[in-house]
């Protein structure tokens, strides 16, 4: 195939495309800071952490370095750590268990449901009896929202009220999306999400945000932000972190933010698309009742004995990439699969991660280019 012939590649994410249409607004933004000069703390950090309290309902938003960093800061300010079992879907990315392991406890890691990918309550339970047994105190649960669909969020808050858990809410991928008609953002203790470019919201580098209704929570939260700062920065009263978002990130956030009620509209119509034109050939993601996404992935499972290293040559020498998130759960991962897991296995997460595959999705997908994305994927998937 010579060079004229070949197939004009698709982005993954097309983050020029919203850059576009963001115009002139992020120079502005940018400008703004450059003009005041104020690159920690400026006025764009609080104000951000004012809209984004307004979009989510939380009462309090602590802006931070990153989706992990969130997660670290609020087990931190809760003291979670050697002895301790955080438990965790296997089926995420590593963050979720990291940040569980920084702090010194043990992740416990329990099984997905098949359908919607996210945590499983029975498997939950079993997971804390795991916990008992090997005489570690089970203190939380991090349900994650993957691929930008809410958990089910009443079992688990149901099950963690029963057994003295707190919840700590991953929607690292997920901010936007809403569980019975509430947005995420309120779902036991504190919430998590990550700005990181390529997230539904995310900023020009790394970024972060922790939600709460929980005013002493948020006051620990700035101040492990902080190194654990008390009156000032050179008072230092508990261990913290240097974990601000900067002002940059910020000041475009802000300008994001405005536009991206429009986006989530626009990247369930391309998920829309994709269920009617490949809902008969692989198995298309599926909302759950009362529950609704954001997509940070439109993640699709191939028809068994499928070759999924073929398929995704075969899109690729189509112009579209793909990726796997994940070929493998935490609990197969080298530096996790020492860490407990549920009795009865992680069966689902371990089918999942052979046979899912995830397609470019973005809220600037149009009509012809998708239609290009679902003939590949049909074509591949008869090949
Ligand atoms: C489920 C989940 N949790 C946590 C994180 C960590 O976020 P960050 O990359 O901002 O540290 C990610 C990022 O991909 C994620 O997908």
């Amino acid at each position: 195939m010579n060079q004229l012939s070949r197939p004009q590649p698709i982005p993954f994410i097309d983050v020029a495309a919203q850059r576009r249409r963001l115009g002139k607004s992020l120079g502005e933004a940018v400008e703004r800071v450059f003009g005041h000069c104020q690159f920690i703390n400026g006025p764009e950090v609080a104000q951000l952490e004012a809209a984004l309290a307004a979009f989510s309902c939380a009462r309090h938003v602590v802006t931070c370095s990153s989706g992990t960093d969130a997660l670290l800061m609020v087990l931190m300010a809760r003291g979670i750590g050697n002895g301790d079992a955080v438990l965790c879907p296997s089926f995420t990315f590593c963050a979720t268990g990291e940040a569980v392991v920084i702090v010194g406890a043990t992740p416990v890691f329990v099984d997905v449901d098949e359908a919607t990918f996210n945590i499983d309550a029975a498997s939950l339970k079993r997971g804390i009896a795991t916990a008992k047994k090997l005489g570690l105190k089970p203190k939380a649960v991090i349900p994650v929202d993957l691929f930008g669909q809410s958990a089910d969020h009443d079992p688990i808050a149901a099950i963690a009220a029963e057994e003295g858990l707190f919840v700590l809410d991953d929607a690292a991928q997920a901010f936007g999306a809403s569980y019975k008609g509430r947005r995420i953002g309120r779902f036991g203790l504190a919430t998590v999400t990550s700005f990181f470019p390529a997230k539904p919201l995310g900023c020009f580098g790394d970024g972060g945000a922790i939600f709460t209704d929980d005013a002493e929570l948020a006051h620990t939260l700035r101040s492990v932000r902080v190194h654990g700062q008390g009156a000032d920065k050179y008072d230092n009263v508990r261990i913290g972190l240097t974990a601000r978002l900067d002002t940059l990130q910020a000041a475009i956030l802000i300008e994001k933010l405005k536009i991206f009620e429009d986006e989530i509209v626009a990247r369930n119509d391309v998920a829309e698309r994709y269920c009617e034109g490949l809902g008969n050939v692989v198995t298309v993601p599926r909302l759950a009742v009362g529950c609704t996404s954001v997509w940070a992935q439109y993640t699709i499972r191939l028809p068994g004995r499928s070759n999924r290293d073929a398929f995704a040559l075969a899109l690729k020498a189509q112009g579209i990439p793909t990726f796997i998130h994940y070929p493998r759960s935490m609990h197969q991962q080298t530096a996790y699969r020492d860490f407990p897991v549920a009795e009865g296995g992680l069966g689902v997460s371990e089918r999942l991660s052979g046979d899912v595959i995830s397609l470019p999705m973005h809220a600037y997908l149009d009509e012809p280019t998708q239609n290009r994305i679902i003939a590949s994927v049909r074509g591949a998937v008869r090949a």
